[in-house]
């Protein structure tokens, strides 16, 4: 028997509709940010009649939801959430994900603490066993982004402000990203905690606290579901 094999495209739609699964009828969902959550955002408007609507990381979620009649309600108009469905730029073996690649982390880490249950979905390629080989993705008040620099310059980490057009790329929060190579992150909860406290971070994009607890991976044998 031949093992079927799918484009990285085709993973994600995989994922994408995998996780229907777990979203509530009945309930708001939690839903975030990136290339693979659009497949997942394009699936759920088969069941957008189920829901309530949803709750959304970004600007472009949020777009991408109303577009397909799917209501958007604020984060302040929710007290939690079942479920929070979002991509991830690495995950690890304990469910430990780098995030921030489309630089939506902060809004990510907030919906994702509103939430009780983490579902990553993922194409295989972003399973490592040590985070760190994707840049890890900074959110910064600007004034302190050289300062933030040298600090990682101290743990070996080579950071960089992420530009657009030839300026700072701006979040939707206003604020600038910094993005650092050449970390090797062995102890997640702790790197995450001591970076938090630097004055001018406003976020991290190392998720340990809002670590993942289901992972629906793409791989060449189909979706593979990882519980952490
Ligand atoms: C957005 O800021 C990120 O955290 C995304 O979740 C992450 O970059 C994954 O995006 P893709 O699904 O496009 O790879």
């Amino acid at each position: 028997m031949s093992t079927p094999t799918f484009t990285q495209d085709e993973l994600k739609t995989l994922v994408g509709q995998a996780a229907l699964q777990y979203v509530v009828p009945g309930e708001v969902v939690g839903v975030g940010t990136g290339s693979t959550v659009n497949k997942f955002i394009d699936a759920l408007a088969s069941m957008k009649d189920q829901i309530k609507g949803a709750v959304s990381s970004s600007v472009a979620s949020t777009e991408r939801l109303q577009a397909l009649g799917i209501p958007v309600f604020d984060a302040t108009e929710v007290q939690s959430l079942s479920v929070y469905i979002d991509g991830a730029d690495e995950i690890d073996h304990q469910g430990h994900m780098v995030k921030g690649g489309g630089a939506a982390l902060t809004r990510e880490k907030i919906v994702a603490a509103l939430s009780k249950k983490f579902v990553c979905i993922a194409d295989e390629s972003k399973l490592v066993d040590t985070l760190g080989a994707f840049p890890l993705p900074v959110e910064v008040i600007p004034m302190s982004s050289a300062q933030i620099i040298r600090q990682f310059a101290a743990m070996s980490g080579a950071g960089k402000v992420r530009m657009k057009d030839g300026q700072p790329l701006v979040t939707d929060n206003g604020q600038h990203i910094v993005d650092v190579t050449g970390l090797k992150i062995t102890d997640p909860v702790a790197f995450e905690a001591t970076v938090s406290q630097w004055p001018g971070v406003v976020t991290v994009g190392v998720f340990a606290y809002q670590k993942a607890q289901v992972c629906l991976l793409g791989t060449s044998a189909g979706v593979k579901t990882l519980e952490f």
